[in-house]
Order: C-alpha cells, then structure tokens, then sequence
C-alpha cells in the first residue's frame, strides 16, 4: 500500500506518504522533515498536522526552521539529532526538566518543576519570539536550547539558554547545540547573542567561551533563589556581526 495525503496551506505543500512498511514520511517541499513509525502513527492526525499548523501560526517562521534537522555525533561516538520543538515533544520535555534536583533548580528562572510550564513551551510556542532547538536521542529529549529573540532596538541581538541532561553533560552535546543555535541566529541577520549564567556555574561559563562567547561585566547579586540568597551573575555575549558590514 502507498498512499499519499496533500495538504496545501500558506503556498507550503506537505505531502504524507503511507508506505507498506507503515513509515510515514512527512515531506515539505520535496524534503523529509519527519517521519513516523506505526507505533505512533495513530498520532499523526492530531500531531504532525498541528505541529506544522503551529509553525504556520508564527509569521517569521521558514521553510528552513521547518525542516532544520543535523544530527551530531558526541565525543563518544554517539549520535544525537537537533531539530525545533514539536507538540509531540511534551512528555519528552517533562521527562528532562520534571527530575531536575533542587540544587539545579533553584538557579533557574522558571519553575520547571510545574508541568503547566514546561507544557506550555511546547503546547504555545511562538518561534517569532523563542526559537527552541531540542537534542533528541530515540524518543528522549536529552537537551533544550532557546533563542530568545528581542524587540525594537533590542531587535538586533537574542538571549541563549541551554540545558542538558545530567547524563548528556561533558560529551560535547552543549558544545554541537549551541553552535547550531549560532547557525540559526547568523542565518537570522543578528549581531549579538548574550547569555546570563548565575556565577557558581563555572562550567557554563567554560562552555559558553568555548564557542566564543566573551565575558562582558559581572552583575552583583543580580539572581535570588528561593531561599532569598544573592548570587552574582556573569553577563557574556557573543559579536555575530560588525556593524560595518551593513555598509
Ligand atoms: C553547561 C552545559 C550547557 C555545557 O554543555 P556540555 O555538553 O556539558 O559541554 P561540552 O561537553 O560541550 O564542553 C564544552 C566545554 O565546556 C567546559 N565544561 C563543560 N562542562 C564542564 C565541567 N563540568 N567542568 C569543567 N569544564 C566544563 C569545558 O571547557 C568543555 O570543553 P572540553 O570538554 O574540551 O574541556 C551543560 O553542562 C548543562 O546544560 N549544564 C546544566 C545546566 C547548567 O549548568 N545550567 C546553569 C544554570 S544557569
């Protein structure tokens, strides 16, 4: 059996394609960008159709966020695909941040700890403002890294964050994400990307230099946790841009 569903929307033809096997292959303009086996085939209505739909909704979104798919191979041989959030991402998404000790937790600005947070990320994403590039590993999300776009004169530069699964940390998996965020805010035309890290954690300090971000100022007790201690925190940016070159 081969059969084949169209779905046009917005000029973009989607083409699903049922193959004997019972993979789908979910085709935008000519390219996989998805494909699907029989176990979660049954989700393929609801799903795949709303994620595209979702991606539809955001007006700066392209053909290229769409199908943005590169797959990374660690320091230890093993490989991990980086591609944007789907709706079908959000068990996987409470899976990574939900374990997350206090002692990590109480640096991070969201409470992670509350599923409709995290739900919300996937169920209501506006890529026009956070561009989220997830690093999956079979049905495991093991990595998420988001670009925080800005407005008005602040529309030049995006804020980075990451984090990775305890498991997933010193194998370069940080290192191939945050380049590939990079590659998605050159191919945006920004200048700067800046990123906040709270100043104990020397090791995303080392991560964040280490794909050419610059330390910039120190900000004093600049994060509460919620025990109501100060801690400093390190401002670094990364120049994607001279100015000149718009000239
Ligand atoms: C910070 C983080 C993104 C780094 O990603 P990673 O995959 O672990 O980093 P990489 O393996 O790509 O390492 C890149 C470089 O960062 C430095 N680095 C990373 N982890 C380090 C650690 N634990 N100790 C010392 N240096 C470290 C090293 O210089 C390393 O290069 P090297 O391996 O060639 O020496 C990841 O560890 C993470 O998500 N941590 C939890 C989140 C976090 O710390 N958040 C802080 C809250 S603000």
């Amino acid at each position: 059996m081969l059969s084949r569903m169209r779905l046009l929307k917005n000029n973009y033809v989607v083409t699903f394609i049922i193959t004997q096997s019972c993979f789908l292959l979910l085709y935008f303009e000519g390219e996989i960008i998805h494909t699907l086996t029989t176990e979660n085939l049954k989700t393929i209505d609801s799903l795949e159709i709303k994620s595209l739909n979702m991606a539809w909704r955001a007006s700066m979104i392209t053909k290229e966020d769409l199908i943005f798919r590169q797959v990374v191979t660690l320091h230890d041989g093993a490989r991990v695909l980086l591609r944007p959030i789907i709706p079908s991402d959000r068990q996987a998404m409470l899976d990574l941040f939900l374990p997350i000790p206090f002692e990590e937790r109480q640096y991070m600005r969201h409470d992670i700890n509350d599923p409709n947070v995290v739900g919300a990320w996937v169920d209501h994403p506006d890529f026009e403002k956070v561009f989220p590039l997830v690093a999956v590993v079979g049905d495991r999300i093991v990595g998420n890294a988001t670009l925080h776009m800005h407005q008005g004169p602040a529309r030049h530069r995006a804020e980075v964050r990451i984090f990775l699964a305890k498991d997933f940390r010193r194998r370069g998996l940080g290192t191939r994400q945050l380049q590939a965020l990079i590659d998605q805010a050159r191919r945006r035309n920004l200048y700067l990307l800046e990123v906040q890290v709270v100043s104990p954690h020397a090791e995303h300090i080392k991560a964040m230099q280490h794909v050419g971000f610059k330390t910039m100022c120190t900000f004093e007790d600049y994060f509460m946790k919620p025990d109501g201690d100060l801690v400093d925190v390190t401002y670094m940016t990364l120049r994607l841009r001279a100015p000149e070159q718009e000239f």
